[in-house]
Order: C-alpha cells, then sequence, then structure tokens
C-alpha cells in the first residue's frame, strides 16, 4: 500500500475542464491582486497536492501554531509559513468572504482565493522562529522583511499552471509519481532533494541508500533560488547527464519539485520531508547542513532537528554524515566509515567549485563526475556570455 500524504488525503484544489472554464470567466469580473513568481508556485504546490493538507493560504491559528510549536492548528507538524502577504493599502482593498483573482506578472490569472481572514503578523518573529536569525542578509529572511505587512488567507482553486514547458518530460504532479511508482513495483522509495548539481558526495549519499530500497526520486527544486546557485535549466541538464552515465536506469527517477527556495535549514528539512511523502516518497535523505546557507546552521542541525518529529511524520529520514572522497580509502567516505584525517579528503566549498567552473576549469573527477563538468563549464560559460 502506498504511503499516505501528510494529513491523510493528497489534496487537489485544480480546476478542470467546464468547471475551470466557468470560473476563469468568473475570475474575469473579481478584484485583482498581482503576485510574485514566488507566490505562483505555492499556489501551484498547493494546488496539485504537494503542500497537502494545505488547501490556501494560512489563517492566523495556522500561522501562528506554525512557527511558534511547528504544527498546524491541528497539531499535524508543519514547519513553514505558506502565506500571501500584501501591503496594508493592497488589503484595504479586500472585504472578508469575497473571491480575489490571482494573476502573475505576466498578466495571467493563476488562481482564485476565497478570502477568510486578513491579519497582521510579526515578522522579526516568524524570521527567529523559522530562520533562527533576524539577520536580512539570510536570503530567506530578507524575502520575508520584503513581504506585505498583511497575510490574506483562504482557501484557493488553481486555474492555471505556471509554464515548465523546457522541463515537462519531468513534471510530475504527486498523484503521478505516486502512479509511477505503482507501476514500476517499487515499495520503498528514497526522495532526493538539491538546488544543486550533483556532486560525488551527493551521489555517494543516494546510492547508500539505494542499497535498501527499490528505488530513487532525484527531486531537484527548480522555483525561486539566491542568484548565486546555478540555475535550474543548467543543473537539469547535468542531471540528466549523471544519471545516463552512473544510475541504473530502473532505480532511479527524475522529477522537478517546482517550489521556491527558503534556505530555512531544518524547518526547510521538515518541509522538504512533508512533500516528498505527498510525492509517494517513503524516504527521504537528509545530509549535512540541509537547505541550509552561509553559516546560519550547524552541520547536522536539521537532522536534530528533525528526529523529534519522525515518528508522526511518516516518512523514515535517512541522515548521513558529511561525505567526502578519501585518497587513503580510495573511496567516498564519511566520519562514521572512514579512518583518515581531513588532509587525505577532498573537499571542495561551493565557492570555490563555482570559481573553478567559471574559470573554465573541471573540479577534481573525485568532487564531480566529468560528465557533469562538462555542462556545468559550458552551460555558465552560456549564461555569462548573455548577461
Ligand atoms: S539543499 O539546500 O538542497 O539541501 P544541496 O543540494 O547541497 O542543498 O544538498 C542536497 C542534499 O544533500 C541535502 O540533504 C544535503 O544535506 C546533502 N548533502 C550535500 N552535500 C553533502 C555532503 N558533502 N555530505 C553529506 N550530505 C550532503
Amino acid at each position: 500500500m502506498a504511503i499516505s500524504a501528510h494529513g491523510g488525503e493528497l489534496i487537489n484544489r485544480e480546476l478542470t475542464g467546464k468547471e475551470r472554464e466557468d470560473a476563469l470567466k468568473q475570475a474575469q469580473s473579481l478584484q485583482s491582486l498581482q503576485v510574485s513568481a514566488w507566490t505562483v508556485s505555492d499556489l501551484e504546490l498547493i494546488g496539485i497536492g504537494g503542500f497537502s493538507p494545505l488547501t490556501g493560504f494560512m489563517g492566523q491559528a495556522d500561522y501562528e501554531n506554525v512557527i511558534n510549536q511547528t504544527r498546524l492548528d491541528s497539531g499535524l507538524v508543519w514547519s513553514i509559513p505558506i502565506t500571501l502577504g500584501v501591503s496594508t493599502e493592497e488589503a484595504d482593498r479586500f472585504n472578508v468572504g469575497e473571491s480575489i483573482a490571482l494573476k502573475g506578472e505576466d498578466g495571467v490569472i493563476y488562481a482564485t482565493l476565497k478570502l477568510e481572514e486578513k491579519y497582521r503578523y510579526n515578522k522579526e518573529l516568524e524570521a527567529q522562529n523559522v530562520y533562527g536569525t533576524t539577520d536580512k542578509a539570510h536570503p530567506g529572511v530578507k524575502k520575508l522583511y520584503e513581504r506585505g505587512d498583511v497575510h490574506l488567507a483562504g482557501p484557493i482553486s488553481l486555474l492555471n499552471r505556471p509554464n515548465h514547458d523546457q522541463f515537462a518530460e519531468f513534471y510530475k504532479d504527486p498523484s503521478e509519481t505516486r502512479q509511477l511508482f505503482e507501476e514500476l513495483g517499487w515499495k520503498t522509495i528514497v526522495g532526493f532533494q538539491t538546488r544543486n548539481p550533483v556532486h560525488r558526495a551527493h551521489e555517494y549519499i543516494q546510492k547508500c541508500a539505494l542499497e535498501t530500497v527499490d528505488g530513487l526520486l532525484l527531486n531537484p527544486l527548480v522555483g525561486e533560488t539566491k542568484s548565486d546557485d546555478i540555475s535550474a535549466e543548467i543543473r537539469m541538464e547535468s542531471y540528466q547527464v549523471i544519471l545516463k552515465h552512473y544510475y541504473p536506469k530502473d532505480r532511479t527517477r527524475l522529477v522537478i519539485y517546482p517550489a521556491a527556495m527558503r534556505y530555512a535549514g531544518p524547518k526547510e528539512a521538515v518541509l522538504h520531508a512533508i512533500v516528498r511523502k505527498n510525492y509517494g516518497c517513503t524516504h527521504f535523505i537528509v545530509g549535512r547542513d540541509h537547505a541550509g546557507v552561509g553559516d546560519y546552521y550547524g552541520t547536522y542541525e536539521a537532522q536534530e532537528f528533525i528526529s523529534q518529529f519522525e515518528p508522526e511524520l511518516g516518512i523514515a529520514i535517512m541522515k548521513f554524515e558529511h561525505a567526502f572522497y578519501c585518497t587513503e580509502c580510495g573511496n567516498m567516505g564519511t566520519p562514521k566509515t572512514c579512518p583518515h584525517d581531513a588532509s587525505a579528503h577532498i573537499h571542495l566549498s561551493g565557492t570555490k567549485v563555482r570559481e573553478l567552473l567559471r574559470s573554465g576549469q573541471k573540479p577534481p573527477k573525485e568532487f564531480s563526475r566529468p560528465e557533469v563538468a562538462e555542462v556545468l563549464i559550458k552551460g555558465m560559460a552560456q549564461t555569462e556570455a548573455h548577461n
């Protein structure tokens, strides 16, 4: 039997066929609100059930419980607020009870929101509780401080999805990945979150996991990331190349995760696990500094934090220590499996790797598969030529 969605039921808030056409017609005469690409990705995730059991943007009770207790008002574990913030002036345009057409920056009506609540909130408290810092240099906190001061809350209906044509082959709803796993006969599936190209350390922990489960869902986040992360287009090409050369075809699938990155470390690890459970994964990998940025979180803080919720989450968390290539062992390992000291370990920082790639140099093959490095060097050179 497939793993249950978070809260028991896989949510579907997308209208289709005649219902959608009617709703789109009606939406033309509603007051509209322009929302960011980030909000559109939240709408999509709610609509397709990735954020089950959420049916819309959080009301005050859910919001406050999430930031203070890491739980929805119902008591169900949830770690990051999913909210729609607008300015006070914008909020004043709308009355509780009305429906609002949510338009993207491209003018497309992506969804309607049935406005049930408007409430103010405390940004410092959210920053501290969710990100562990109020430092505006933190990319998640920066976004939070840019958000409007009033939350609009209520259930949504998804009318249009953002365009993912460039990754169409790798786009699947949670209901579709669930069906796929069934067709493949996979009973145990490990989900892997990443916002980076797959390096040897990623590959090692994925394959350690794959030794014990039926299949691997490589599930890269392709929504908004900070500007110095490698673009989703280049990464997607690199994933296809590494899968082709180094992974068993029948035991691996690549599917995009169309969400925005929060960089919330421990709290985001919990969200990432919940979402992968909704996609049908039975296991989820949390390695070193999961969803971290800079020095805001301890190396294993995400693992420690998620541990307390494991029995309730219902998805098994596979934790891995810092992986590296050891020149003495002649293979990959972690402090758990390698007895040698750090001088024998090949480790490169993300910044160092980007520097090498930008100057057209391949990182050592113990760090990055040469085929992957080639794609990254080519991709980054093209991006820079365009900029
Ligand atoms: S993340 O922001 O999406 O977490 P990244 O793409 O770097 O960043 O990591 C994907 C997953 O691999 C995370 O679970 C992370 O903890 C893990 N990870 C990354 N590098 C290592 C490493 N060297 N050793 C162990 N785990 C790692």
